[in-house]
């Protein structure tokens, strides 16, 4: 167990979150170590070299986000990652090729990507070699000809090194976000701004795309990945792993975990691959917690649409992780997950992956569905009684904490209780003010109109007004007061 990562406290969605809240963030300092490994095949010499017009400028260095600066990067759009990594697990070090496919949304003379830590060998743009810098987390590529608007092109990267998690000031329970390397092996988990510490990438939530992963390690290790294991490879004492992820993803939710799992392959919903990746030593009881996964995939199917990926599963890691993530079709979830997280990993699926946040401050749109989809499988299973003493509970911890609202929680509090355990009441106050057919109503709605895409507050609001005549002011004061409001049946 690597304690850099173990959490003091379990996952703030699951009741603990004042004491996360309370902690600080150990930041550990960025390294690389270099390496080489063939360079990437380049083509005859380009020919003349085309004046860049002067509408080719640079592209942004950042996507503009209210509570991140630097994240992602304008002038192009990307389509598909395709990465292919070698991992030493003993140095620790990757020797990769990460190949963008993208579409330039400006004439572009040059363009940033983000990428934390890490040497860069060689960058080719329309398989030309291309000069490139570096600037902080920002990778800037400057291309032998500019690049139309409109136009779609290839960026590849040949770089390698130790990944190191990359620190991030909306996640202070973790020293870094991103690839960790633990004695058991390596998982990523990346949200908010970790993608970078991996792979050079457009590391903002509002740039989807396709991937392929294709992951090289020593034998005995398990390569888990995103949508479907299309190939295993094997190659003496190495073992290939080539993973297609066809849904279009945020960066922040692209993983790699490799480590001895037991694997357990079965059916999701249709008929769809469900992978369950376990401890070798997992307890019957560890196991169990994933038990129902079909169940209540079924029972959020009913409310909240149809299941929206190629694929479903579950990383169980053997360290703590200081938490679970929903990486899309396959959440990684740290040691001592329960029941109550698989519900919640499983409802980002709809709620974070499938409608995903348009910037950050928009995340309760995640934690507080998910968070709420967790009290609606509790009221399932436990009863609605016990639901409203859950809810109950919830509230009178908003009430003595005065919590923020969920609209803007700030970005040091953002995975706090904010958005955990104010968000979901918000929910629950739209279910209480339209009743339970308007509110699965809108909630398939929400996710039918914003499908592969992203959601805003404003938008989920103008689709409650547009669903409703009911009085949603408790709704609102909820959402959007600065002081936490009195709920008269929760009293
Ligand atoms: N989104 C996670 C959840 O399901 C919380 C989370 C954010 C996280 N960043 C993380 C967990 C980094 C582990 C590591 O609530
Ligand atoms: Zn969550």
């Amino acid at each position: 167990m690597n304690s850099s990562l173990a959490s003091p406290s379990r996952f703030p969605g699951r009741g603990w979150f004042l004491a996360v809240l309370l902690l600080a963030a150990a930041c550990r300092a960025a390294g690389s170590d270099a390496s080489s490994s063939a360079p990437l095949v380049v083509p005859e010499p380009a020919g003349a070299t085309a004046d860049a017009p002067a509408s080719a400028t640079a592209g942004s260095h950042e996507i503009p986000d209210p509570y991140y600066q630097g994240l992602g990067n304008g002038g192009y759009d990307v389509q598909h990652y395709d990465l292919v990594l070698d991992v030493d697990l003993e140095s620790g070090v990757i020797e990769a090729v990460c190949r963008i496919t993208a579409r330039a949304t400006q004439d572009l003379a040059r363009f940033h990507l983000d990428l934390y830590g890490l040497d860069v060998d060689q960058v080719l743009v329309r398989d030309e070699e291309a000069s490139f810098e570096r600037e902080g987390r920002e990778l800037i590529v400057r291309p032998e000809r500019f690049l139309p608007a409109g136009e779609e092109f290839t960026v590849a990267v040949r770089y390698g090194g130790v990944p190191e998690p990359a620190p991030d000031p909306g996640v202070p329970f973790v020293p870094g976000v991103g690839w960790f390397r633990t004695p058991s092996g390596v998982y990523v988990v990346s949200e908010c701004s970790g993608a970078a510490s991996w792979f050079p990438c457009n590391d903002h939530p509002l740039d989807k795309a396709t991937y392929s992963i294709e992951v090289t390690v020593p034998k005995p290790y398990t390569v888990a990945s995103n949508g479907i294991l299309v190939e295993e490879r094997d190659a003496g004492d190495r073992r290939t792993w080539l993973w297609r992820a066809s849904d279009p993803m945020s960066t922040y939710l692209a993983t790699v975990c490799i480590a001895e799992f037991d694997v357990v392959v079965e059916e999701g919903p249709g008929g769809i691959p469900m992978r369950t990746y376990l401890p070798t030593d997992a307890t019957e009881e560890e196991r169990a917690v994933f038990a129902r996964t079909n169940e209540i995939l079924a029972f959020f199917g009913e409310r909240f649409g149809p299941y929206p990926f190629e694929s479903v599963g579950a990383v169980l890691s053997y360290e703590n992780l200081g938490g679970a993530l929903e990486t899309q079709t396959i959440p990684v979830y740290g040691r001592g997950a329960d029941e109550s997280t698989v519900a919640h990993e499983l409802a980002h699926q709809w709620f974070g992956d499938c409608v995903g946040p348009a910037n950050w401050q928009e995340l309760w749109l995640n934690e507080g569905f998910a968070s709420y989809a967790e009290q609606l499988w509790f009221e399932h299973t436990e009863g609605a009684e016990a639901a409203l003493e859950r809810g109950r509970g919830m509230y009178r911890m908003l009430r003595a904490a005065n919590v923020g609202p969920p609209a803007d929680p700030g970005l040091e509090q953002l995975f706090g209780a904010s958005v955990y355990v104010r968000g979901p009441l918000v929910l629950q106050a739209l279910r209480d003010a339209v009743g339970d057919e308007t509110f699965f109503a809108i909630l398939r709605a929400w996710v039918d109109r914003n499908h592969d895409g992203h959601g805003t507050t404003d938008a989920f609001v103008a689709l409650c007004e547009e669903s409703t005549e009911a009085d949603l002011s408790l709704f609102f004061a909820l959402l959007y007061d600065a002081d936490m409001p009195v709920v008269p049946s929760l009293e």
